[in-house]
């Protein structure tokens, strides 16, 4: 069995540690051969590709990034290019394609699914953001980092009597801010789930000054989150990706200038950017993508064809490919109280 392996997308902490178990898997229990394909489906279109073996992915285990490359390239802009992919994929003898990526990625692994390619789709984002998956890789890191970047924020805005805005990512999906914005004490949150109010959030900071408090806030925000008046988000220029989305970012500024207007307080915002995609995942991180490894090479022993690696709890299971992609997940409204009650 000859099986071809990419990563598409955003990166994520977490990449190599998959490629490590699914490769180690496969070649230990299955005799599996292994290509890797370069820089996401750019690679397959291309016919870029290396050879993947126990030695080259032995000690990759806690590497950032992937040692494939990623892109945002999109084949379904033009169905000769997934004609191409079809034919590169047949012209190297690949019995069966394993995808690792978020949404977009696994959209296409879908269509190829849909046109009786063999396809199995493994999850990464550290959006956390895919249905029918608990948890996907690079979360638990991102999280990690953005929890110590407000840690430290405390202490310089403790420092200043300052109020500082921390803008995180997830697009339009709130985990890293809501799992931020509880580990680390922040007096407010705000998700792309739920409008904020003006009043509601200036209340909060302000609650935090005066005799007894401690005369400095914390607010984390999500780059997708939306303040009630507002009736776009908030872009850094106009362009889009491959996939039709835009690129978030800028509200933390926009939330901070707001914040020192109203309530005459000083403040600062921190967006923490794609810091939360680099270095080395977290050893939850690395448990959980050597998991999906070892169980996507266990999928295509089974004939999972047209199928994700997914966990729910603590346990791995197959499920549809399309499940994954035809919606978000986001926060649900059970989060809410949680916040109301952490909040300033
Ligand atoms: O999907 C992962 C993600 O990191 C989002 O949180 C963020 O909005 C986006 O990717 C950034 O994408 P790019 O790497 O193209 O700037």
């Amino acid at each position: 069995m000859r099986v071809g392996v990419l990563t598409g997308g955003g990166d994520c902490p977490g990449l190599n540690a998959t490629l490590r178990g699914l490769v180690l898997a496969g070649v230990k229990k299955y005799g599996y051969e292994y290509i890797g394909f370069l820089d996401g489906w750019a690679g397959p279109i291309e016919n870029r590709f290396i050879p993947l073996d126990v030695d080259t992915v032995k000690s990759i285990y806690n590497d950032g990034g992937t040692m494939l490359g990623s892109s945002r390239t999109n084949p379904l802009k033009d169905p000769k290019l997934v004609d191409q992919i079809k034919e590169n994929l047949e012209v190297n003898n690949i019995d069966v394609l394993v995808a690792i990526g978020g949404d977009d990625t696994l959209g296409v692994a879908t269509k190829l699914a849909h046109m009786d390619f063999k396809t199995i789709g493994v999850p990464k984002t550290i959006d956390n953001d895919l249905s029918a998956t608990d948890f996907t890789p690079g979360f638990d890191t991102a999280v990690s980092i953005a929890t110590e970047a407000v840690d430290r924020l405390h202490t310089t805005a403790k420092s200043h009597h300052r109020a500082v805005v921390v803008e995180v990512m997830g697009r339009h999906s709130g985990w890293i801010a809501l799992h931020t914005g509880i580990a680390g004490g922040a007096d407010y949150t705000m998700l792309p789930e739920v409008e904020t109010n003006v009043a509601d959030l200036c209340a909060a900071v302000q609650h935090e000054y005066g005799e007894g408090r401690k005369n400095y806030a914390i607010v984390v925000v999500s780059e997708g989150a939306r303040l009630a008046h507002q009736d776009e988000l908030v872009l850094q220029d106009d362009s889009r990706d491959a996939f039709g989305h835009v690129k978030l970012g800028g509200i933390g500024e926009a939330v901070a200038s707001l914040i020192e207007k109203e309530t005459g307080i000083e403040t600062r915002s921190v967006m923490l950017g794609h810091t939360q995609r680099g270095g080395a995942p977290t050893a939850r991180d690395r448990v959980l993508s050597t998991r999906y490894g070892i169980f996507a090479a266990d999928m295509i022993h089974e004939e999972r064809f047209g199928q994700m690696a997914a966990i729910r709890g603590d346990t791995l299971l197959p499920v549809p490919l399309a499940d994954a992609t035809t919606q978000n997940k986001t926060v649900g409204s059970e989060w809410y109280p949680v916040l109301e009650v952490l909040k300033a």
